[in-house]
């Protein structure tokens, strides 16, 4: 059986970072969104975080409003965000840890000491139509909790893996794909569907698309970098391409 398609989801987070930094309108998240859709992205990933370092309330209303494709609400699951999520009706809803003093998303979450409060949310947002993920460690563990707390998607965080390759340390990154492709085939056999992202290039993306379990991508930062030297369309369909070259050998 040929594994199924897999989705690429642009996360829009640093166009907002770079608008913020002069405090003016420009450049305009929504439109990195729409031109991304038109490039072939299947959905759209924004982060809502508590200090609103990047994406705003307004940004997030907007995207509802404006987008065709897909929107993914990442956020924290805390009441204010959940009430906003609720408000907004994203097609899904990204769980992920929030720390004010981290640069980036470190870690997945804490699904086993959250588990109660993860279960509530989950249920609230499933309840409004909203389908839930989790961003979780490639464990095991973490996959057992997901299923206890009702989740019916797994986000696996990749960043680890990309690190490790990142600092040329190949023993590690081998142990740490393996521990990809094991929570992978593990939410398929739990009947969670599998996603992945986090720190994702080009030959990352094209080194996981080889799993089959996993069906969508969400990818930010490195596809915002490349955009600024050959444009956001050709980023993207070079991501597209890398990722299915690394498709055609799942199995
Ligand atoms: N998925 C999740 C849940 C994230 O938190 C992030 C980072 O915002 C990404 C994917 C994208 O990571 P990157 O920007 O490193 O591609």
């Amino acid at each position: 059986m040929s594994a199924p398609y897999l989705r690429l989801g642009v996360n829009i987070d640093h166009v907002a970072t770079v608008r913020n930094a002069r405090g003016g309108a420009l450049p305009d998240p929504v439109r990195a969104a729409l031109l991304a859709i038109e490039a072939g992205a299947d959905g759209i990933t924004a982060h809502l975080r508590e200090d609103r370092r990047h994406i705003r309330d307004e940004d997030m209303a907007r995207l509802k409003r404006e987008i065709s494709k897909p929107l993914n609400f990442e956020m924290a699951a805390t009441d204010d965000m959940v009430a906003i999520a609720l408000h907004t009706r994203p097609h899904a809803s990204c769980l992920v840890p929030e720390k004010r003093s981290e640069r980036t998303t470190e870690g997945g979450l804490d699904v086993v000491g959250g588990h109660d409060q993860l279960k509530i949310v989950t249920a609230e947002l499933k309840r409004a139509g909203v389908r839930v993920s989790l961003f979780i460690e490639p464990s095991l563990d973490a996959l057992d909790a997901a299923r206890s707390i009702g989740a019916p998607v797994v986000e696996l965080h990749t960043g680890s893996w990309c690190d490790a390759i990142a600092h040329g340390l190949s023993e590690k990154a081998d142990h740490e794909f393996g521990r990809i492709r094991v929570a992978a085939a593990r939410a398929q056999e739990l009947g969670i569907e599998c996603h992945a992202g986090h720190g994702l290039d080009f030959d990352t993306a094209r080194t996981i698309a080889a799993l089959p379990q996993i069906v969508e991508l969400n990818i930010g930062h490195f596809l915002m970098g490349e955009a600024i030297f050959v444009g956001l369309p050709a980023a993207l369909a070079q991501m597209r391409a890398a990722m299915d070259e690394g498709r055609r050998h799942a199995g």
